[in-house]
């Protein structure tokens, strides 16, 4: 067990903020008795918990000590970000108080963009399933009367709004250059002087990245990438457009902020104190502890949860236990168990090959090559060179090969083995044991196929199997023969 913990790499990332770990529960449970879901379903859960602990704290600082504020918010996915607000705004006893909030719920990500991320937000959005969500997560956190939303695009929204009449204006909408920068635009315009711009998504400075590589990821509307001086992943539309916007900015694990004073915007001078997970968020927050057989493992509530990292079905296949100790067994019994229902499968039999599917794998085995022990690495290296086998990838490439291995099979008779005395030759699909008396046939020549077959000495079989059970047969018979002689 030890080596298996060590191998896990165990690490945690939040360690350093304070979390209450909560009974994790289920979407479905948390419609059933009213409790917000922000977990990994739908994806309602969009930044990492460290961020919302942030935002809540930065919110303090900017909304603490006022009679009334205004929020704006543009990007609410399933409200995690406006439910922060609207309860520091409570805690803070602000009775005067409205959250607008301006998400379009309607799909924003490139097509091609094909990450298991992005399909299941696309998803999520495609059934109104995030919009839904975000309703019942602001009633039933008691703040139905606090928030006010816009659903359209910020465009549509953000001219139709006052100027400077918002305290904390918050983006976290679409990720593109051009957007961010319109929202910036028009956040300035609409935060009053002592309030402030903050946003989501902000990784890396300008300054911070490589140049060249963050044009190529500009000019490619990348939502993220990769940048190579730093190795940190971030948003290169944000990073842009932020950079464009302002001189300098208050920045930390991602969230950024810059204050209004009069015409000027300086960096506010906020400095998080100690952090606390939110307690809406508390029931989803997951401390990672690393990989182990194709799963990620995390703390979450009380108990432990690994996903497998390949499948799309990735919650439903998801395993959780009370201890690291009991989802390492529960992996090491699913992996038993796969190992021992899973039998190699004859999926095609033709032209004296199989098609022979084992554990996600497929070879193409020739029949003369008789029983195959698909466990034993050994035999399958052995046949292999022998050229009975060979391993492809998918069952489709098995095909192809076995068409050409058919083609090849037409073209000339084939010597599959040589046994006792006899020959079995494989040719346009048929099977022949042949006695090595007869010397050369000419296998396209039906007549002395004919011929042959009445003396005995040639025999049509079905396969390379029967081929075999005819020579045993004879093989024996002679045997008796002799015995009785
Ligand atoms: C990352 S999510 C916001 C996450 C949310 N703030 C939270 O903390 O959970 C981005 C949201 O922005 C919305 N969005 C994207 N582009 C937008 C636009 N141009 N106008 C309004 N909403 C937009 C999307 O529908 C999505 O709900």
């Amino acid at each position: 067990m030890e080596s298996w913990i060590s191998d896990l790499g165990i690490k945690r990332s939040i360690a350093d903020s304070r979390i209450a770990i909560m009974p994790q529960y289920s979407l479905s449970s948390a419609r059933e008795s009213d409790r917000p879901y922000f977990g990994r379903q739908l994806s309602a859960f969009q930044s990492p918990p460290i961020r919302y602990a942030l935002l809540a704290d930065l919110s303090r600082y900017v909304l603490g000590g006022k009679a009334a504020v205004r929020v704006l918010e543009v990007g609410s996915w399933a409200g995690a970000s406006a439910i922060t607000f609207g309860t520091v705004i409570r805690e803070l006893g602000i009775s005067d108080s409205k959250i607008i909030c301006v998400d379009q719920w309607d799909q924003y990500f490139v097509a091609e963009d094909r990450s298991l991320h992005y399909k299941s937000m696309n998803a999520a959005i495609a059934h109104g399933e995030i919009q839904e969500l975000f309703y019942q997560n602001i009633k039933v956190c008691g703040l139905g009367d606090m928030v006010e939303v816009k659903k359209a695009s910020s465009r549509e929204v953000l001219p139709e709004l006052e100027s400077a009449a918002f305290d904390l204006v918050y983006i976290d909408g679409s990720h593109k250059k051009d957007d961010v920068l319109y929202d910036l635009q028009q956040a300035k315009r609409l935060v009053r002087s002592g309030g402030v711009i903050c946003g989501d998504d902000l990784e890396l400075l300008k300054s911070q990245i490589d140049s060249d590589a963050h044009q190529v990821a500009l000019d490619k509307d990348r939502d993220v990438a990769a940048d190579p001086r730093t190795g940190v992943s971030y948003h290169p539309g944000v990073t842009e457009a932020v950079g464009i916007m302002f001189d300098g900015v208050w920045q930390e694990q991602g969230l950024w902020c810059v204050e209004r004073s009069d015409e000027q915007w300086t960096v506010p001078d906020f400095r998080a104190g100690d952090l606390e997970i939110p307690t809406h968020l508390q029931h989803a927050v997951e401390i990672p502890y690393g990989v182990l057989k194709g799963y990620e493992f995390f703390q979450l509530g009380e108990g432990f949860v690994a996903y497998p990292m390949a499948s799309p079905n990735w919650f439903q296949h998801r395993i959780v236990g009370s201890s690291i100790e009991e989802l390492v067994l529960l992996l090491d019994t699913i992996e038993h168990i796969n190992n021992k229902v899973s039998v190699p499968r004859i999926v095609e039999s033709r032209d004296g090959i199989n098609i022979v599917s084992y554990k996600g794998k497929n070879w193409v085995a020739d029949q003369s090559a008789g029983e195959v022990d698909f466990r034993d690495q050994g035999q399958l290296q052995r046949l292999a060179t022998a050229g009975k086998l060979v391993e492809t990838g998918s069952i489709g490439d098995a095909r192809a090969v076995a068409d050409q291995t058919r083609i090849d099979q037409t073209r000339v008779p084939r010597l599959v083995e040589s046994r006792e005395g006899f020959n079995i030759v494989s040719y346009k699909g048929k099977n022949w044991v042949v006695h090595q008396s007869v010397g050369r046939v000419d296998f396209r020549d039906q007549e002395q196929l004919n011929r042959l077959a009445t003396t005995s000495v040639l025999l049509e079989t079905e396969n390379i199997g029967e081929a075999r059970e005819v020579i045993d047969r004879m093989v024996k018979a002679k045997a008796d023969t002799d015995l009785k002689n």
